[in-house]
């Protein structure tokens, strides 16, 4: 799909297709007079309500000449009603059949370059297309190809909108990698397969990479991860992906994300029920979030340090898995008491944070799905954030605020990390239901250097989404992606949240 940024006056809008953003509240946005300028005759019919504005709802007019108006009620004004609004109009478009088609740029309290940025994004992951395994393939033809933002304002700078433009596709074509490798069955991605594929992925993009196999990690003494991918008959991986942007580094440490990657979490001799069973293929939805943002950042030539680290191993159980009551020692040397074997991210989490720190970092974020406590607490679309450096917690606030991705800042309630002794060995990983997203989190704290600013993102809500909705359908989100892109450059877009 080609995107354009063009400036000029409403009247001047060439058919096939215009999309006019409307909302319910006057002053609140232009729309009224957007719709005015540009087919007057069609003005009573918003004023009349003939459909509902205030909610992201897309009314679809045909004029005499065959063109397409899409009037859109623009819902919450907000980055993810303008997102959501978006790509329900860009849906609509694709079914009308329309090849191209004018935005109008809605004046909504956003600044422009956000609007520019959201648009993009609206566009771009209404286009997300689930491959399906169908033996006889199914068509599904997108028509639009052809998408001009059209801005009747000033233009914001020279190259400021093309840049926009061009950040947010690229931000958008990441999440949409994170989605599909997250969404992979687990027959068709286990970690040998995903490691190669880190690979192949960071080999195209200039990012250096490395995988310890089986061999390595028991050299290395890697034995969370081993312990937990004992299992399976596919053996567990550990990627270093490393990008070093134009300038970056000096006396200033890499940023280390780290990615939970559990191509299958069974549970493993604690078997899990088998309702809702499949969905345990999406519990590397850390570690695609990681792999994703590493390659944008290099595609994009963000000026940064980043080491990503990926644990990959499944979580089966068999004669060789790993067993409750078992004692393993880590890549630290910390040992573990292994309470039960569905605690399984946090112990091939503790030997990933160890290698994180090999390198050196200036902070650590990792991602992942952990506990079912977390989606308790915060439902389907928060993450939980868990950070005890207050500059690191307001950046990756402030960063998931300007990505429309919704964080929540959790305790690390010291006490309860008295839950994780036990006289067998250094720390036991599990405790208990009661609070399971906190302890888990004072679980990984323990492989973290004191001092060193780290954030622990769990991820187990927003990184399935339930129901399909315009900017993404049933299935895997790829959240985290947006933040972490956010966090890592100050972007084209300055403005403070909303
Ligand atoms: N991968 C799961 C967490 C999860 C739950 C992901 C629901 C997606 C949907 C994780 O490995 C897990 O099983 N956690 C356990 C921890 C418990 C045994 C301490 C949990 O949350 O029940
Ligand atoms: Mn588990
Ligand atoms: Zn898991």
């Amino acid at each position: 799909m080609n995107i354009e940024y063009k400036t000029g006056p409403i009247d001047g809008i060439v058919q096939p297709a215009t999309v006019i953003f409307i909302t319910a509240d006057p002053g609140k946005s232009d729309g009224d007079q957007k719709l005015a300028a540009f087919r007057p005759a069609f003005l009573p019919l918003v004023k009349a309500g003939a459909f509902k504005v205030g909610k992201p709802e897309v009314f679809p007019l045909q004029g005499a000449g065959g063109g397409w108006l899409l009037l859109v009620g623009l819902g919450q004004l907000t980055r993810a009603g303008l997102l959501e609004s978006t790509a329900k109009a860009t849906k609509k478009l694709s079914g009308l059949g329309v090849e191209a088609a004018t935005f109008v740029l809605p004046d909504m309290g956003l600044g422009k370059l956000e609007v520019i940025e959201w648009l993009t994004m609206g566009v771009s992951l209404a286009m997300d297309q689930r491959p399906a395994y169908k033996s006889k393939a199914e068509d599904k033809p997108q028509s639009l190809r052809e998408v001009t933002f059209l801005d009747d304002g000033e233009d914001p700078g020279p190259g400021q909108a093309i840049g926009t433009i061009a950040w947010a596709r690229a931000v958008a074509k990441a999440q949409l990698r994170a989605r599909a490798l997250t969404d992979r069955p687990a027959n068709l991605l286990y970690p040998e397969l995903f490691a190669g594929l880190a690979l192949e992925l960071a080999g195209d993009h200039g990012v250096s990479a490395s995988v310890w196999d089986e061999k390595r990690l028991a050299e290395e003494g890697a034995g969370g991860v081993l312990a937990v991918g004992s299992g399976s008959s596919h053996p567990p991986r550990m990627v270093v992906l490393e990008y070093r942007g134009p300038g970056a580094g000096g006396d200033v440490g890499p940023t280390a994300l780290v990615g939970k990657g559990i191509t299958f979490d069974s549970g493993g001799l604690c078997l899990k029920p088998p309702e809702n069973m499949a969905l345990m293929k999406t519990d590397m939805a850390g570690a695609a979030a990681a792999l994703s943002t590493v390659l944008a950042a290099a595609e994009l030539r963000l000026p940064v340090w980043l080491v990503a680290v990926l644990p990959l191993a499944e979580n089966l159980p068999s004669g060789t898995a790993v067993r409750p009551g078992d004692v393993v020692t880590t890549l630290s040397g910390q040992t573990v008491e292994i309470m039960n074997t569905d605690a399984e991210g946090r112990v091939v989490l503790a030997d990933a944070l160890a290698l994180a720190q090999r390198h050196n970092p200036s902070r650590i974020i990792d991602l992942a799905t952990l506990t079912g406590a977390c989606a308790v607490a915060l439902g389907d679309s928060v993450a939980g954030l868990f950070c005890s450096d207050p500059a690191l917690t307001e950046a990756v606030s402030q960063a998931a605020r300007l990505a429309a991705e919704d964080v929540w800042h959790m305790p690390l309630h010291e006490p309860y990390g008295e839950k994780l002794d036990t006289e067998l060995a250094d720390l036991r990983e599990s405790a208990g239901r009661l609070g399971g997203a906190i302890i888990a989190a004072l679980f990984l704290r323990r492989f973290v250097a004191p001092g060193l600013p780290w954030a622990h993102l769990d991820i187990v809500g927003p990184a399935r989404n339930p129901a399909a909705r315009p900017s993404c359908p049933e299935g895997a989100t790829g959240f985290g992606v947006r933040t972490l892109l956010k966090l890592l450059s100050a972007g084209p877009v300055t403005e403070p949240a909303a």
